[in-house]
């Protein structure tokens, strides 16, 4: 039997509300029989249907939509068994080109001091609606983060709403229904906070970014029973305060709610006319939503010896904490947040000057209270101004409301750790951008961090729509010249945007691994200007290093974070590294560049890119190493980025191989790689005859290492392999590093315990370990190649692709035969290499082996 199990529009399986106008349909088929393959889909939107063997993103090409309709889907799959399925669902349209009848609104006499957060401004709208009631809907959006709250009731489910884009070019508007919040006398109130758009930002505290105020646009349409329609809109009839219980809302430095402050008691102004500073396209919600994940119980408190009663959450992650007090008029409870204790008190030096406190003044009586405007990385918990017995505290897990898709385990529960370690990393810091920490005073979308760890993320997460719109807003925020910015979206980042290695790279290295998960072949379209343009900037840039012949294609210039974070080693050193780091990283771009303009046809373009990776690792082999394999200048990046992007002839390959090895056993066994390095370090050795190698690696687990944070207690990962050190003292070196020692000593004053960067070793565990590989876009072709070691006994791992579900599971039976089981979906085919050397092909269906081991 055949089975359509999902249809996703616009990559959303429900409540998909769209102002794209092609909107792109994929869709799942289940067959209990194998080898079953789409033989013809025939897919329907209103009158226009589509004909196709395809089964990913199918653009609608029909007639022009209309804005607020609803629009049926339906699709009929036939399969090459002589089965045929239907499904259908359906998805609305936003306002697509309707222009707004509902104007800015603000408080045009408030003032905002430099580097602060403003006060959160409260709008208030009272309105009737005299008959009875088919549907209301309010769409809206704000300059700020806003919340709502119709007749004391919370509208949607979303923090944090519109998100975080580049404000002058795009914003996204929300749609919630009211139909039954709706009464006869109504009073809608509109908090809003700073946010990203005018709070404080970036650790330079940048703050009015976007606008120099809050501001609020709405419009809520009602339509009657009787057929009669409505439309209330954001004007100067609206109210405004800065008195309400909201005091303060800070990324960093958190949130001050006084519930004693009653709206019907503040002063009340008319709202003033605004407009955003440029003029943005404001679109129906494209990316994710950031919503509660998952509601924790602290694991233990205690009483610190600071008086603070210390509540520990066993999981370091990004959220807020829900507090149910008892409580008396005026009394003020603070809660501190931390990722770490030290000598029992909450350590939060690594914060730097991020306070990451919310206070919350009370009333009377029973209550609840959770903050709004504003989110912490933290386990632990302190909070002082209230007796343990008059409150319970909860934590609400929040991040971007994205799938998870990927799951790895295995018989060693320390890489079990490790694996869930990588997975939080990502939840944490997929908070509607991605960002590189989550909490101290940064949480900025940095494209390196992200470089490194896209192809590790989309294994365990469907980001697709989570990127989409990050990498709308970079496009959007590209230099002339083809510079990438060192963070998207920039928001109050002061770096020049220029052509730089590896974070630049994200432009190809984001939708490259996201094509690779999902096989939207529009994303790779929409990006490739963007790539191309980037491309150009960096061959302009190589082509300065030097005049002679052979350095032109040596990427020196204009900066790079070289081996970022290599430990035991100062800035200085990381970006010392930068021309070989530069010019390997060019080279995989090259590549990457080349097969991307494969797969959209552009043939001039693969020649020009293969033509210039080749020059490009020419370069890289002349300038630094001597022809033989050996590196001038040794260290572990300078090897394994050539080994692991092929930049090498075999004789060469084989040499620094063994090089690579000789530097890691040099350095007691450790790795010695920075962000740029780390991710393929294993890569670099289990290719290259030295899997054993890369078990040893992957399991030691003594400092730096994956496995020494998993036996600190680490819950992430973290930015330092030697955050904590081995004593279980924090390492404070290199926050206590004063400007002066700038150039010579200074590791940057970063210890954060919740970046991702050093988890892209997911990607090896998922690629290597139980060896699922995709080999074309979505997976349609991919391939299943485990490489047994590391004492391992079994290994599981499998992810949710837009075909179906890949699992790949490997047990030993004893020490010389494998069993082996795995599952490929309908529509797929699925290359697998057993341990033993034996090759099949497969079609979709469960499947098991056993072999022989040497
Ligand atoms: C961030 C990093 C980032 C780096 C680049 C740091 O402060 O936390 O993760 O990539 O700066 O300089």
């Amino acid at each position: 039997m055949l089975n359509i199990s999902r249809i996703t529009i616009d990559s959303l399986s429900h409540d998909c509300i769209t102002d794209n106008k092609n909107p792109v349909i994929s869709f799942t088929l289940e067959s209990d029989e194998m080898n079953v393959e789409l033989t013809k889909a025939i897919v329907k939107i209103n009158d226009w249907e589509i004909e196709t063997n395809n089964q990913l993103y199918i653009r609608y090409e029909g007639k022009e939509l209309s804005p607020f309709k609803e629009y049926e889907v339906e699709v009929n799959a036939y399969d090459n068994k002589g089965n045929y399925a239907f499904a259908k669902t359906s998805f609305r349209t936003g306002r697509l080109d309707l222009g707004w009848k509902g104007q800015w609104i603000t408080d045009g006499s408030y003032q905002l001091n430099d580097k602060d957060s403003p006060i959160p401004m409260v709008f208030k709208k009272e309105f009737r609606v005299d008959k009875k009631v088919e549907s209301a809907t309010l769409l809206s959006t704000a300059l700020g983060i806003y919340e709502l709250e119709l007749n004391h009731t919370k509208i949607g489910e979303d923090y944090f709403a519109p998100g975080f884009t580049s404000y002058d070019h795009q914003i996204q508007y929300q749609t919630y229904d009211l139909t039954s919040t709706l009464k006869e006398k109504n009073t809608l109130i509109v908090t809003v906070g700073g946010g990203w758009a005018v709070g404080s930002f970036t650790y330079k505290r940048k703050n009015k970014v976007s606008a120099d105020r809050q501001a609020f646009l709405c419009e809520i349409y009602v339509s009657y029973e009787d057929g009669s329609n409505e439309v209330i809109v954001s004007d100067t009839s609206w109210m405004v305060s800065e008195e309400g219980p909201h005091r303060f809302g800070d990324w960093y430095d958190g949130e001050v709610y006084d519930s004693t402050i009653q709206l019907d008691k503040i002063n009340w102004k008319s709202a003033s006319i605004t407009q955003p500073r440029k003029k943005p396209r404001i679109m129906a919600q494209y990316g994710l939503p950031v919503r509660v994940q998952e509601v924790k119980l602290p694991i233990s408190s205690f009483l610190a010896k600071s008086g603070e009663m210390i509540y520990d959450f066993g999981q370091n992650f990004s959220g807020v904490i829900r507090a149910h007090i008892k409580g008396q008029n005026n009394q003020k409870i603070t809660f501190r947040h931390a990722e770490v204790l030290y000598q029992d008190e909450l350590f939060v030096e690594s914060l730097r000057t991020a306070k990451a406190m919310a206070e919350y003044i009370c009333h009377d009586g029973d209550q609840s209270y959770s903050p709004k405007l504003t989110s912490m990385g933290f386990r632990y918990v302190g909070v002082s101004g209230i007796n343990s017995e008059n409150i319970e505290l909860e934590a609400l897990v929040l991040h971007s409301d994205f799938e998870e898709i990927g799951s790895f385990k295995c018989s060693n529960e320390m890489i079990n750790q490790l694996q869930s370690n990588i997975r939080w990393g990502g939840k944490s810091n997929f908070l509607d951008i991605p960002t590189d920490c989550p909490q101290r005073d940064e949480r900025e979308g940095w494209t390196g961090d992200l470089s490194v760890f896209a192809s590790t993320a989309c294994f365990n997460f469907d980001l697709s729509r989570f990127l989409d719109k990050w990498l709308l807003d970079m496009k959007s925020e590209q230099s002339k010249g083809g510079g990438i910015p060192m963070v998207i979206p920039r928001g109050g980042d002061s770096w020049p945007i220029m052509a730089t290695s590896c974070w630049g790279d994200s432009c190809i290295l984001v939708p490259w691994a996201e094509y690779l998960a999902r096989g939207d072949m529009g994303l790779l379209r929409r990006q490739y200007p963007v790539m191309k343009k980037f491309m150009k900037a960096v061959e302009f840039w190589a082509s300065l290093f030097s005049i002679r012949r052979d350095q032109r294609h040596i990427w020196k210039y204009p900066f790079h974070f070289g081996d970022w974070c290599a430990p035991d080693e100062t800035i200085k050193e990381w970006l010392s590294k930068d021309k070989w780091v530069a010019t390997a990283y060019w080279a995989n771009s090259c590549y990457l560049m080349s097969e991307i303009a494969r797969i959209l046809d552009q043939k001039e373009d693969v020649k020009y890119f293969t033509q210039l990776r080749e020059t490009v690792n020419k370069a890289f082999i002349n300038v630094f190493t001597d022809s033989k394999g050996n590196l001038q200048r040794e260290f572990q990046t300078a090897y394994v980025l050539p080994l692991h992007f092929n930049m090498i002839n075999e004789d060469q390959r084989k040499v620094m191989a063994k090089n690579l090895v000789k530097l890691i056993e040099k350095n007691n066994g450790h790795l010695a790689t920075g962000f740029t390095g780390t991710p393929y370090i294993l890569f670099a050795l289990s290719d290259n005859g030295y899997l054993d190698e890369a078990y040893k690696l992957l399991l030691k687990d003594t400092c730096p290492s994956w496995l020494y944070e998993v036996k600190a207690g680490g819950t992430t990962i973290w930015e330092r392999w030697d955050a904590l050190k081995e004593d279980g003292t924090i390492n404070t070196k290199s926050l206590q590093a004063k400007d002066s020692d700038k150039k010579e000593k200074n590791d940057g004053g970063m210890v954060s315990f919740n970046h991702y960067a050093n988890g892209a070793v997911g990607d090896w565990l998922y690629k290597r370990v139980v060896g699922i590989e995709p080999l074309s876009g979505g997976y349609k072709t991919f391939k299943i190649a485990p490489k047994i070691g590391g004492g391992l006994t079994f290994a599981e791992g499998s992810i949710k692709t837009r075909f179906g579900k890949i699992t790949s599971r490997w047990d030993l039976v004893d020490q010389s035969t494998l069993n082996l089981m795995v599952e490929i979906p309908v529509n797929t085919t699925s290359y697998l290499e057993l341990p033993n050397g034996d090759k099949h092909t497969l079609g979709s269906g469960k499947y098991h082996f056993t072999c022989k081991l040497d």
